[in-house]
């Protein structure tokens, strides 16, 4: 979806500097995945769903992944540093050099609430087009614990923000929230925000003092509610671990809403970029990483594990397949239990029903792929590559040793270590002729027999 209000340019800026030492872990919060992309991520997508005409990312000291993430998915954003953290509204300010002289609207989002859709800020846009001068985003919170409370008038406008910790306790009781989503009308920012001061608890700077400031000049505040799952914001791993779940909920809901059955949805995991066709059918316990795409009609049996891979019109995959990055399936492409496939292309109708690996190559229309094939593709030190020809049939048990190629409609001998190209429609058969010996067994049973009963 996007939105465009061309008569109100926007400024994004996306706060990005905290550590989240709570989240215990070497990489910087806001870089922790839900749904297969970064909490970062998703802002950033919000960004550029909202039409944003600039973004500015606020980032702290030394986050060299956070801004090459920014770099990797919102080249235009600009990038600044927040040297110590002194509060919400110091962060904003180190984006200083982005908001001063911006006459258009402007945006503040956490990178650690990455729930929020698009609607939501064409919501808050709207507001600020109605007149309002800031717009603050809310929510009823079931507990409001260490958020900052909404206070308002008998009119319902917003007359200012407490902190937890600076509330008094008729305003502790109030669960009209703050989510940290602030929005402040053309060329508003920079004259609030310079005002802000830090006698608070905390002694930190807070972006929430900009409601009070705005007001005392005159400018309208509104409140702009939202469902709360929209503004979990992220500071633990259990945090994490409830926006992946309300994440994966509403992509079940979009899957099924655009027409695919999910038998059991609570066990199918999205990435944020799966696309789905009609009719495709999903059994228990799947798991999409990021990069899929699915055909229509095509059967995804339980347990399997897909990601970068494009499964054509009516193939039928597992029970415990995997498709691994490169997996470009054609139409009606047969996968079955226990195969795993890397960078193959399968043309239409070919097949790999049993136990098998098939990295690095091509298979050609038709072609079958005998239970227990392996493609070597790998010396140790490169990887090479493995080509089938079309109508091919490779018997079980065969390795094939990259680089080789099996010509359109040739047959490989069960068991064979396919080490030099086999031309079209030609057999090879690469083991040792068997030898046979009539009444052998009996006679080795016999001698045997007789040893023991002796010994
Ligand atoms: C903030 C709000 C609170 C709101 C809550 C919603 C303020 C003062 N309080 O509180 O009203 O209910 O979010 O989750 O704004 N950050 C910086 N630099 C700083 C401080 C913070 O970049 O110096 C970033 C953090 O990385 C984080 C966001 O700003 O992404 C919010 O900061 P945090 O300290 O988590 O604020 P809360 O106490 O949760
Ligand atoms: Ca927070």
């Amino acid at each position: 979806m996007t939105l465009q209000h061309p008569a109100r340019p926007l400024l994004i800026v996306v706060l990005a500097a905290g550590k989240g030492t709570r989240m215990k872990s070497a990489m910087p919060k806001v870089l922790h995945a839900v749904g297969g992309r970064s909490m970062l991520g998703h802002v950033l997508a919000l960004s550029e769903c909202a039409s944003a005409d600039k973004v500015a990312v606020v980032i702290g000291p030394g986050m060299d992944g956070v801004r090459a993430e920014v770099a990797k998915l919102a080249p235009a954003a600009s990038v600044f540093v927040q040297a110590d953290q002194r509060g919400t509204a110091d962060a904003v300010l180190a984006a200083r050099e982005a908001i001063a002289g911006w006459a258009g609207d402007c945006l503040i989002l956490y990178a650690d609430t990455p729930l929020i859709q698009a609607g939501t800020i064409q919501k808050l846009r709207a507001t600020l087009a109605a007149g309002a001068g800031v717009a603050v985003l809310g929510f009823h919170a079931a507990d409001p614990t260490g958020y900052g409370r909404l206070l308002t008038d008998s009119a319902g406008l917003l007359t200012a923000i407490r902190e937890e910790k600076d509330a008094s306790p008729a305003e502790r009781a109030v669960t009209l929230c703050n989510s940290g989503v602030m929005a402040f009308a053309l060329g508003d920012t920079l004259r609030v925000l310079e005002r802000i001061g830090n006698a608070n608890a905390k002694g930190e700077f807070y972006l929430t003092d900009a409601v009070e400031i705005a007001r005392a000049d005159g400018a309208k505040t509104a409140v702009v509610v939202c469902p709360e799952t929209e503004v979990l914001g992220v500071n633990a791993r259990d945090q994490l671990a409830v926006a992946e779940r309300l994440y994966q909920t509403r992509a079940r809901t979009d899957a099924m809403a655009n027409g695919a059955t999910l038998i059991a949805p609570e066990t199918v995991w999205f990435s944020y970029d799966t696309r789905i066709g009609r009719d495709v059918i999903i059994e228990p316990n799947v798991f999409f990483g990021p990069g899929v795409t699915i055909a229509d009609n095509a059967y995804i049996r339980a347990n399997c594990h897909i990601e970068g891979a494009h499964i054509g019109a009516g193939c039928r995959i597992g029970p415990f397949a995997r498709l691994r990055p490169g997996a470009n399936l054609g139409d009606n492409v047969h996968i079955g239990n226990f195969v795993e496939v890397k960078n193959v292309a399968m043309s239409a109708g070919s097949k790999a029903n049993h136990l098998a690996y098939l990295g690095d190559g091509t298979v050609g229309l038709e072609a079958n792929i005998g239970a227990g094939t392996i493609f070597c593709n790998y010396d140790g030190f490169n990887k090479h590559k493995t080509e089938v020809g079309d109508g091919a049939f490779v018997g079980s048990n065969s390795s094939l040793v990259a680089p080789v190629k099996i010509g359109a409609g040739a047959y490989i001998g069960s068991g064979s270590v396919i080490t030099k190209n086999v031309a079209a429609g030609s057999l090879a058969v690469e083991r040792s002729t068997q030898e046979e010996r009539p009444g052998w067994a009996e006679k080795f049973r016999t001698v045997m027999g007789r040893r023991k009963q002796a010994g």
